[in-house]
C-alpha cells in the first residue's frame, strides 16, 4: 500500500534519536528559546520580517482572524471572500467570528482562485478581506489579485498552509499579502507533528497576533510594543501587567518539542521541497497527458511547486470512482483537500454564508471528480512505477 504519509519526520531516524535526548535534558517544555528560535529560522527562509509559531494551521487562521478583528482592520459583519476549494478551518473562523463568508470559485487549470474570478466576485460584493487559499503548491494569477486588493483597499491573506516552499513569479509564495499562514502538521512539507505559524511584515500585526496566541497578554511582545500597549491601557504595575489580559485571545501555544523539530526539520525543507518537485514531475506530466481520462493542470507558470499531494481531476465522476476502486489497498487517495466547502455539512448550516452564489462551479467539480494521492520525498522508484501503471490504465 502506498501510504498518504510514509514518516512522521524527514530523516526520521536521527530526528527521533535526537528528540530523544533533547526531551531528557531540555530544562523548559512549554513554549521557550526553541520556539522562538523556529520562528527566527522560518523568517529567515520565508524571506519575511516576523513569524509567529502556533500549535497548528487551523490556530494560525483562527489567530489572524481574531487579531484583524482586535486591531479593528475587520468588523463583525464584514464580508470575507474565501476559495472555495480549501480546508475547513479555513472558512470556519470566519463564521465562528462573526463574518460574513463569501465563496469564490476556482480555475480548472490550476484549481486556484485567478483575478478573473475574484474580480467576478468583487463587482458583486463590498469583499472587505480575501483569505485566498494556494492549494496544493499551485497558485493561479496571485500577482495580479494582490495588485486589485491593494488598489481596491482590500486585506490580502494567505492561507499557504498546502504551499510552504512554492515560487511564482520570483517570489515565495505566502508573501504576497499583509501575512500568510502555515501547517507543520506530519505530512505537510515539513513536520513538527502538530504545528503552524503567521508570517508577516507588519509588526502591529504581528505583535497583535502574539497577543492572541496567548491568553490576550503581553508576555511575548517586544519591549517597544509591551510598553505600548501597558501605556495605552495604563497598566503601571509589574505585579499586575503579570496577570493582565488586552485582548481577546486564546492559548495557541505550541511546545518546546515542536519547536525543536522545527529547528531539526527547517534544515532538510529545501532537499524535502527538491524531491517533492522531482516526484510530480516524473508523475503528473504522465497521468495529465492521458487527456480523454484526466483535465489538465498547469504547473509551468510555478517557479518552484512544493506539495504533498499530487491532484487529478478526471473527465467524470464514473472515471474517478472506478480509479478509487482500483486504487483501493494499493494507493492511498483523498478526495481534493477538502473539497468544495459549500458541499459541506456544515456550510449550509449558519447563518452567515452566502449560499447559491456559485451556481455550477469548478470547486464542485473537483469535488466531484477530483481525488488526490501522496507526494512523499521517500516515494520509491517502485512506488511511482505503480501509481503511473494504475493511472495508465495498465493494470486492473
Ligand atoms: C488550506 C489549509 N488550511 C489550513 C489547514 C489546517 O492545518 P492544520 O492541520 O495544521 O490545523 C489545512 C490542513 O491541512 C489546509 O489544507
Amino acid at each position: 500500500m502506498i501510504k498518504l504519509i510514509k514518516s512522521t519526520f524527514y530523516n526520521e531516524e536521527s530526528t527521533k534519536q535526537e528528540l530523544t535526548r533533547f526531551i531528557g535534558s531540555a530544562a523548559q517544555l512549554s513554549f521557550g528559546q526553541e520556539c522562538e528560535r523556529f520562528e527566527r529560522h522560518l523568517s529567515g527562509y520565508q524571506g519575511c520580517d516576523d513569524s509567529i509559531f502556533l500549535n497548528s494551521g487551523s490556530s494560525a487562521n483562527l489567530a489572524i482572524i481574531q487579531a484583524l478583528l482586535n486591531l479593528g482592520r475587520l468588523k463583525n459583519g464584514d464580508i470575507v471572500a474565501f476559495s472555495a476549494l480549501t480546508w475547513s478551518t479555513n472558512v470556519m473562523p470566519l463564521i465562528q467570528l462573526g463574518l460574513e463568508a463569501l465563496p469564490v470559485d476556482v480555475e480548472l487549470d490550476t484549481l486556484n482562485v485567478s483575478s478573473r474570478k475574484l474580480r467576478q466576485m468583487l463587482d458583486q460584493f463590498p469583499v472587505k478581506m480575501v483569505f485566498l487559499t494556494n492549494l496544493l503548491g499551485f497558485c493561479d494569477d496571485i500577482d495580479e489579485i494582490a495588485k486589485i486588493c491593494q488598489e481596491r483597499n482590500i486585506i490580502l491573506i494567505e492561507d499557504n498552509c498546502e504551499a510552504l516552499g512554492s515560487a511564482y513569479r520570483g517570489r515565495k509564495l505566502g508573501n504576497f499579502g499583509s501575512a500568510s499562514t502555515f501547517s507543520f502538521y506530519v505530512g505537510h512539507h515539513m513536520s513538527t507533528i502538530e504545528g503552524g505559524a503567521i508570517c508577516t511584515d507588519d509588526q502591529e500585526l504581528a505583535s497583535m497576533v502574539r497577543l492572541v496566541r496567548a491568553h490576550g497578554w503581553d508576555r511575548n511582545l517586544n519591549l517597544t510594543a509591551q510598553t505600548e500597549v501597558r501605556k495605552k491601557f495604563n497598566i503601571n504595575s509589574a505585579f499586575y501587567s503579570r496577570y493582565t489580559f488586552y485582548e481577546l485571545g486564546y492559548n495557541l501555544r505550541p511546545t518546546e518539542v515542536a519547536g525543536f523539530l522545527g529547528n531539526i526539520q527547517i534544515k532538510y525543507l529545501d532537499e524535502i521541497v527538491q524531491q517533492r518537485q522531482r516526484n510530480y514531475l516524473e508523475l503528473a506530466p504522465r497521468i495529465y497527458q492521458q487527456s480523454d481520462r484526466f483535465y489538465p493542470i498547469r504547473y509551468d507558470h510555478m517557479d518552484t511547486l512544493s506539495n504533498f499531494a499530487v491532484p487529478v481531476v478526471c473527465r467524470s465522476p464514473e472515471i474517478r470512482d472506478e480509479l478509487v476502486k482500483k486504487c483501493e489497498g494499493r494507493i492511498e487517495l483523498r478526495p481534493v483537500v477538502g473539497g468544495d466547502m459549500t458541499q459541506q455539512p456544515f456550510f449550509d448550516r449558519h447563518e452567515r454564508i452566502f449560499r447559491k452564489v456559485l451556481g455550477r462551479s469548478n470547486a464542485k467539480l473537483i469535488h466531484e471528480q477530483g481525488l488526490y494521492f501522496g507526494n512523499n520525498p521517500e516515494l520509491t522508484d517502485d512506488e511511482k512505477a505503480e501509481i503511473i501503471d494504475v493511472f495508465s490504465g495498465k493494470t486492473q
